[in-house]
């Protein structure tokens, strides 16, 4: 019987604490903003925890898929240098992990030709995140590379046969068509790659400054290379409700709620606590412990941050590494597929 994918995480979650060793691990991101605390507590905290009990850690710049729901990509170095900013000061230990961009990995690239002759078109247009995308793009036209791009997310996981993929519920259609790809691929020309797992974060939705999730187009999000004082004004302007007893009920009183929460994270304590110690202070008094408390739990996060920030050719080396990486591992699983497809 099928299990629900909240209950297939919970068992991976388990036998990656018996047995790290046995899992690889792709995510990624596009380069197209710094990334803030909906990134870090939905994903990036844990990639730097399961890397840190000893599952292999790959991370995908996803510079060619900035184009999918924009005609250009605005500060491209910028960005992809501040994304591997983001990822070390979060946490994530490049001397074991493979930081690496599409754009330096053709071999990556090229598995998208066989993995489209695998699924239909009919398969493409009912992908509801794909649909859902589509209704908030910012282009004019549809582009083929948005319409295709879950088969080259296919790509990015399979050229390093990655067995678990850490995502949002959101991303779970696409990683049935990579689950989809890898088992006709080895159903038609033999067994080449592992059918990979999603594994859903257990960390609550984290809601911006606005009510609505966090995100960096909506700015309502808190980047973690804000400064304070960017922090304190953001916060300051957060929408909240005109009860002045501070409570944690994310059903009824969403916004609030979604500040409490935001302080309660930072704090590591349960939200109804943070609450109850606010009391009836109001939106002043719940604004001044969220300022306090992201800024006081970043500040080392900052710290670091502006450390490599600073020094680019570091950064660039990281890639530069990881890429070599990449690509040697890309060019062995595209032989594998050509030898494969040819006998
Ligand atoms: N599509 C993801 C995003 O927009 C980024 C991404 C690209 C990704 N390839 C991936 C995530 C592979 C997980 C696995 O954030």
């Amino acid at each position: 019987m099928d299990i629900t994918p909240e209950a297939r995480s919970r068992q991976l979650e388990e036998r990656i604490a018996v047995d790290p060793g046995a899992f690889r691990i792709l995510t990624g991101d596009r380069p197209t903003g710094p990334l803030h605390l909906g990134h870090y507590f939905g994903t990036l905290a844990s990639r730097a925890r399961l890397q840190h009990t000893g599952v292999e850690l790959f991370v995908l710049v996803a510079d060619y898929q900035v184009l999918t729901d924009r005609d250009v990509a605005d500060h491209l170095s910028e960005y992809v240098e501040g994304l591997v900013a983001d990822y070390l000061a979060a946490g994530i230990d490049p001397s074991t992990a493979t930081i690496f961009r599409h754009s330096s990995v053709p071999a990556l690239n090229q598995l998208m030709l066989p993995f489209l002759s695998l699924v239909s078109i009919a398969e493409l247009s009912r992908n509801p995140t794909v649909k859902d995308e589509i209704a908030t793009s910012r282009q004019a036209a549809v582009s083929g590379l948005m319409f295709t791009y879950p088969v080259h997310q296919a790509a990015d996981i399979l050229f390093c046969k990655a067995n678990l993929v850490p995502v949002g519920r959101d991303q779970l259609p696409h990683q049935e068509i990579t689950r989809t790809i890898a088992r006709r691929f080895n159903e038609r020309y033999g067994p080449v790659f592992p059918v990979p797992d999603a594994l859903l974060s257990s960390a609550p939705l984290l809601l911006g400054t606005d009510g609505h999730k966090m995100s960096k187009s909506r700015g309502n999000a808190i980047a973690l290379s804000a400064t304070e004082d960017e922090t304190a004004r953001l916060v300051r302007r957060a929408v909240t409700d005109a009860d002045r007893t501070i409570t944690y009920a994310p059903e009824t009183r969403p916004q609030v709620s979604g500040l409490v929460l935001l302080a309660a994270l930072c704090q590591g304590r349960d939200p109804h606590t943070v609450a109850a110690e606010i009391g009836d202070g109001g939106a002043a008094a719940l604004k001044k412990v969220v300022t306090d408390s992201v800024n006081e739990f970043l500040r080392p996060i900052r710290a670091r941050r502006a450390e490599l920030a600073a020094d680019r050719a570091y950064l660039r080396g990281v890639l530069a590494e990881g890429e070599e990486r990449a690509n040697a591992i890309a060019q062995r699983t595209l032989e594998e597929v050509r030898e494969a497809m040819a006998s």
